[in-house]
């Protein structure tokens, strides 16, 4: 290490691993938001959305149901079979919608939805479903898990805000989900009826209850970053009075948090590089933390980083390598592939992930040392601004006053699963905040099939 590369990196340490004063601003910060957000009615970038879904499976459900989980790249449509003792079985009907269908006309769109409905019910699943139901005589229930901006207004109905993730679908901002839904079904002859519309992070938290009815937080850490937890229907100022006295005393509402929308520049410890990616986005000054951590950014940030260090003559003799300079061109899978290869021959390794540039000059052995470094501290920052939000949503529970039992989070997403060390990092940062005890009670669990179980469990819990 030279010592150049000696200064930046003290530098770059100070500024992204964070201090406990840090992140008990960052935990502060978003119990206050968690607060603004119950009281603050769910429109436009609406946070802390209620899902109307106020009871947890007991994992003792059984029967098949139909779920639908539509994200940034696939439509799944699934028949979910609950076999009881938080046992499942999945058969899935899977697309991916071309740029043509996520930009054209919204009938046309929920067309093509309704066919992959058709072909899972006719043909795919069909041994499944009873004569009736397959010919259209039954009505079955769909659970619908919409990973976009929804404006709840009951388990099964919300306004569409507008779509991100690429979609700019024509038509269909301020309809109504479930119409959009049932016309297209009506149209293809299908009998069918949406009995839920749920967030993923919803998801995630129902599926793993049915294999750990204790769970009390669901939380995605993958392109994006959400959490869903369980709040007191009371303190739900948002609903009006005449919605909360409908649910008994003491009733509980999963709710969306949408974290990823939180953080302001008075409590994040946003620095030069953070701004800079922010300005470079399509859309600056949205979801603040998530740009902070979520897989979508962390390959940027690190290239900026890279290039602080080129600049500075720290890394790749001072040259950049061609096409390194271009915006979003790294990807977090390459910090992943850098960080996973610690024994492999890592001059070869850096020249098959970093294929795609050109340099001067062969990287040397110091050059991927470095480069894995910077990974290494920006994927831990990330890691810790992911506990911060367990921390708060454990804080906001009051769950580990309340008891001494195991406090359970459903995980799901490729950067907590897929990205090397994440879970460990995590893990860390969770003892490092609460302390050996308590952290030894939080137990991080993988929730498998959040969008799919998630949705058919929703769909048969409020039908
Ligand atoms: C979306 C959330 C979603 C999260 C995880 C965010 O970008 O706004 O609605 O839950 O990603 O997929």
């Amino acid at each position: 290490m030279t010592e150049t590369s000696d200064i930046l990196f003290r530098k770059l340490e100070k500024e992204f691993l964070l201090s406990r004063d840090q992140l008990a601003l960052i935990v502060d910060g978003f119990l206050d938001e968690f607060k603004l957000g119950l009281k603050t009615p769910s429109k436009g970038l609406a946070t802390m959305i209620p899902s109307f879904v106020t009871q947890l499976p007991t994992g003792n459900e059984t029967g098949t149901f139909l779920s639908l989980d539509l994200g940034g790249t696939n439509l799944r449509i699934s028949a979910v079979q609950l076999l009881g003792d938080g046992h499942v079985k999945v058969l899935e009907v899977k697309h991916a919608p071309s740029k043509e269908l996520k930009t054209g006309p919204g009938d046309v769109f929920f067309d093509w939805i309704a066919d992959a409905v058709e072909e899972l019910i006719t043909v795919k699943a069909r041994h499944l479903f009873s004569p009736e139901q397959v010919a259209g005589d039954a009505t079955l229930a769909l659970g619908v898990c919409w990973s976009f901006p929804v404006d709840q207004t009951g388990v099964n109905r919300g306004t569409i805000l507008r779509m991100g993730k690429g979609f700019t679908l024509q038509d269909t901002e301020g309809q109504d989900l479930a119409h959009m839904f049932h016309e297209a079904f009506e149209r293809k002859g299908l009998n069918v009826k949406l009995s839920a519309i749920l967030n993923d992070t919803v998801g995630t938290l129902v599926a793993h209850a049915y294999s750990n009815p204790r769970s009390r937080i669901g939380l995605i850490f993958a392109t994006g970053v959400n959490a869903a937890y369980p709040e007191k229907v009371e303190n739900i100022i948002k609903l009006d009075k005449e919605t909360r006295d409908k649910y008994p005393a003491g009733t509980e509402m999963l709710l969306n948090t949408e974290i990823d929308i939180f953080g302001t520049e008075a409590y994040l410890p946003l620095t030069d590089i953070d701004l800079a990616m922010d300005k470079s986005h399509n859309q600056p000054k949205f979801q603040l933390y998530e740009k902070m951590m979520s897989g979508a950014y962390l390959g940027e940030l690190t290239r900026l980083v890279a290039m602080d260090f080129i600049k500075n003559d720290a890394l790749f003799n001072g040259q950049v390598p061609e096409g390194f300079d271009e915006e979003w061109s790294f990807p977090t899978m390459y910090m992943s592939a850098l960080e996973r290869d610690m024994t492999a021959n890592r001059q070869v390794s850096l020249e098959k992930i970093l294929g795609k540039y050109h340099f001067e000059q062969t990287p040397s052995l110091q050059d991927i040392a470095i480069l894995t470094r910077i990974c290494r501290i920006v994927s831990t920052r990330s890691a810790q601004l992911c506990s911060c939000a367990i921390a708060a949503l454990i804080q906001q529970q009051g769950l580990v006053q309340k008891s001494n039992a195991d406090i359970i989070v459903g995980m799901n997403g490729s950067t907590y699963e897929f990205y090397p060390f994440m879970e460990e990092r995590v893990h860390r940062a969770l003892r490092e905040w609460f302390g050996v005890e308590i952290s030894d009670r939080i137990r991080l669990e993988i929730a498998h099939e959040g969008g799919s179980v998630g949705g058919a469990l929703i769909a048969m819990l409020a039908s």
